[in-house]
């Protein structure tokens, strides 16, 4: 059994993290804290919870958390995270960070979240939370980044074809929706149901802070550099993002090749599911699950690529307690299916 505690426990993705770590049976919750101005048992803050997490949700004291628990999710804006990290690194605590801080080179963050890093040694030592790709550095990792929600529904795409299509060099487009919980909990008038309800609006095109994680990781798999358009879409509903990826060649792969590229990365994978050519997924196929769904079909030139995720779960929490199971060599699917 281990101990583990949240902080940022009353996010959307700290609340998304209690309910899958509640079900894991070789976790004990043992802390749960954000900033909070009234103290009381996190089943009264929400009431779905009920009786089955009793566990006050505290003001967070770093020493206090630090002495209850083995590992410690920091489910905390970007910039945040930075500050703490270091200091339950420092007692002894594994950490698994889901903001953007530890994701990205020290130079490519700063110029992308426009701010200065504080823990060069944190980035250095960060291993990227994508057990595709990492499962082996996982298993030692005191630090973990795991992706942001975008990056994961694109990277998991392309991985797979990405040393391909890199050296081919053709126009990669990415056309991402989301739900409103990608952009947290706390109030903004763009997130206001007024504001999304019945409505859909682009934003950040090719300006997303999520660009530059997709193309670092794709670069690295691929070991070629890799380089995309992006542009996220805002849509009203509340979790799930679906991400059409246009990939513009004349030389493709048939659609057979392009699928055996598949099956070999991902057949043995708990989590990526791939469907036959020309099966497209639907986000109500990994609505409320830890799985990403990946369809493609090829025609005149152009492989089309779609894929699913829920983005507080294979997108955020469930990949970050995916990540946790493979950190402690329990089964990687505890909890989670
Ligand atoms: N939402 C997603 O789909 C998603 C997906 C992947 C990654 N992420 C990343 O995961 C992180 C959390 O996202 P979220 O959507 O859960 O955000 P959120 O709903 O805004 O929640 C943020 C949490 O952090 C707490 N917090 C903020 N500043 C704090 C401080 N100084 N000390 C202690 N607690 C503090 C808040 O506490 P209070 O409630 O008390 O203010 C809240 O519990 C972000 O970095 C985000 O980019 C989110």
């Amino acid at each position: 059994m281990i101990k583990v505690a949240v902080v940022g426990a009353t996010g959307y993705t700290g609340e998304e993290l209690v309910e899958v770590l509640n079900k894991n049976p070789e976790v004990e919750i043992t802390s749960l804290s954000a900033i909070v101005d009234r103290e009381r048992p996190f089943g009264e803050m929400f009431p779905r919870f009920g009786k089955k997490i009793s566990l006050p949700c505290e003001k967070l004291d770093v020493d206090k958390v630090a002495s209850a628990c083995d590992i410690v999710f920091l489910a905390l804006p970007h910039t945040v995270s930075m500050k703490f990290a270091p200091v339950f690194l420092s007692k002894g605590k594994k950490v698994v960070d889901l903001s953007a801080d530890y994701r990205l080179p020290q130079d490519v963050y700063e110029k992308w979240y426009g701010l200065e890093h504080s823990d060069a040694a944190g980035i250095k030592e960060a291993v990227y939370g994508l057990p595709e790709l990492n499962r082996s550095r996982l298993r030692d990792a005191r630090l973990v980044a795991n992706p942001g929600c975008y990056p994961t529904s694109v990277i998991l795409a392309l991985m797979p074809l990405a040393r391909d299509i890199a050296e081919k060099g053709p126009d990669v487009v990415v056309d991402s929706k989301s739900g409103a919980t990608g952009a947290g909990r706390k109030a903004a008038i763009p997130l206001a149901f007024g504001e999304v309800d019945s409505n859909m609006k682009c934003y950040k095109a090719n300006a997303h802070q999520h660009m530059p994680e997709m193309e670092h990781i794709l670069s690295v798999s691929s070991g070629k550099d890799f380089r995309l358009n992006f542009t996220p879409h805002l849509v009203p509903m509340r979790r799930g993002i679906l991400s059409t990826i246009y990939v513009k060649h004349a030389s493709l792969p048939r659609e057979e090749e392009i699928y055996s590229m598949y099956l070999e990365k991902y057949d043995s994978e708990p989590f990526v599911r791939v469907r036959p050519p020309g099966e497209i997924p639907e986000l109500k196929d990994v609505a409320g699950t830890n799985f990403c769904d990946i369809g493609f079909t090829v025609a005149s030139g152009m492989l089309v690529v779609v894929s699913v995720i829920d983005n507080l779960l294979k997108g955020a929490s469930g990949q970050a307690a995916q990540n946790m199971n493979i950190m402690c060599g329990f089964d990687e699917r505890q909890g989670l299916l």
